[in-house]
């Protein structure tokens, strides 16, 4: 077997799956597959073998091979970030100061504020500007460890708008360092301008996705469900055009109310719910029924005050969780897995390694690549991560602490990362 890559002497976190390639849940979703004094090896981008020990000297090195000796520290796969609204200009720090002295998100958001607000910023941001923008945040995410990210529209709002900014973002998707998983957010807010005539608009999005999926802009559609955005009822026909389109369906599924999002989810076999932080205990049936990943997102609940989620009850009910950013200027500027990590277990109670499992392959099954990537296993893109620790529980702890060493996206070491790029590979 021949390697171009290969990480020697690495508390290695494999993540393989144990029995099949399901989202891990009781006892496995704390299981991060460890493997002391381990080996990863890679050729041409895709995983070729993992062991322990010196067995890694067996294996045929190309000409130009790296070996990097990691000396202890953690190997673990790259992070997945499997909810970001990443393509956006402006800020809304002072909504966000606003809402710190009291003012309720939704009031805000009524007033014509919050998403709104990022709304107008976007569309008159240029192409090439929004382009350069998300660039720039898929360097940050890349730098922090993600090899994998979700990334929604939703801040145009209009189908054409949308489609825009669809369109950039597949234009930036074709050549950014990490894979990009599109999603057309087709219901986010209902645009100012159709305040009096709500069915038209819901008739247009839900139109749009036929483009969408024609021109492959987007793996996944979403819809807001929330008390006073959009009902179950509105977002049932958008549900059977994705299902038409050959599109997955996620959700932002009751995060401020419990409004049924959860249940509906489950009900539409969408590929993810998310947010879930109000879900009746009948929506975690439904979930844990259909084997569908609830992502949870600390970051928001964080940033806007409201109680977050419960992962224990996700847990006891045997319902997948992940987790991820929720990146975006309103309720959550959180960038970065090792962050989300630290407040998932500080917030939302998982464990630190069940806060890994959330952030890697239970994330990936959340995107639909829980077989692509994920974990280091035989013919996965090798998206491998080098901490500075030889604690992965330290991901939970040291927040903000900049422990990404080294990150590599398909075999390839990207430029930046939190590292200093000293990494000593011993070139063979
Ligand atoms: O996931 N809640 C809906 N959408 C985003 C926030 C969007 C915004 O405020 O700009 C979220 O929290
Ligand atoms: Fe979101």
């Amino acid at each position: 077997m021949e390697a171009d890559l290969v990480i020697r002497r690495a508390r290695l976190l494999t993540l393989a799956p144990l029995k099949d390639e399901r989202p891990r849940v009781g006892a496995s979703a704390g299981d991060v597959g460890a493997i002391d004094d381990g080996w990863v090896a890679s050729r041409d981008g895709v995983i070729a073998a993992t062991g322990r020990g010196e067995m890694w000297e067996r294996l045929e090195l190309t000409g130009s091979a790296t070996v990097v000796d990691a000396a202890g520290a953690v190997v673990m796969p790259g992070f997945v970030d499997a909810h970001t609204h990443l393509c956006y200009a402006g800020h809304r720090w002072d909504e966000f100061v606003t809402r710190k002295s009291g003012a309720d998100y939704l009031a805000v958001l009524e007033r014509g504020g919050g998403i709104h607000a990022t709304v107008r910023a976007t569309r008159e941001a240029s192409d090439d500007a929004l382009a350069a923008l998300l660039e720039a945040r898929l360097a940050t995410a890349a730098a922090l460890g993600t090899t994998t990210i979700e990334v929604k529209s939703g801040y145009g709002l209009e189908p054409a708008e949308e489609l825009r900014q669809l369109r950039v973002i597949a234009r930036v998707r074709k050549t950014a360092p990490i894979d990009i998983a599109p999603t057309y957010l087709a219901l986010h807010a209902i645009p100012t301008q159709h305040a009096a005539d709500r069915k038209t608009f819901l008739h247009e999005a839900t139109q749009a996705v036929a483009t969408v999926a024609s021109e492959g802009l987007a793996e996944a559609v979403d819809a807001f469900v929330e008390q006073g955005v959009f009902d179950t009822q509105e977002v049932r026909p958008l549900a059977k055009a994705a299902r038409d389109a050959g599109l997955a369906l996620t959700l932002h599924a009751d995060q401020l109310n419990d409004v049924g999002a959860t249940e509906f989810a489950a009900r539409m076999k969408a590929r993810s719910a998310d947010h879930v932080a109000n879900a009746s205990a009948e929506g975690l049936r439904a979930l844990a029924r259909a084997a569908i990943p609830a992502v949870l997102l600390p970051g928001s609940a964080f940033f806007v005050g409201y109680a977050p989620p419960d992962a224990r009850r996700f847990l006891a009910a045997d319902v997948p969780v992940a987790i991820a950013t929720d990146h975006n200027p309103g309720t959550s500027p959180l960038v970065g897995l090792p962050a989300a990590i630290a407040l998932a277990v500080t917030l939302c109670g998982l464990s630190p390694h069940q806060a890994i499992v959330a952030a890697t392959i239970n994330a990936a099954h959340a995107l639909g690549r829980g077989e692509r990537t994920g974990a280091l296993v035989k013919g996965r893109r090798a998206d491998i991560v080098i901490l500075r620790t030889d604690d992965e529980r330290e991901l939970a702890y040291s927040l903000g602490a900049p422990l990404v060493r080294a990150v590599f996206a398909a075999g390839k070491r990207l430029a930046s990362g939190s590292g200093d790029g000293s990494l000593h590979p011993i070139r063979v």
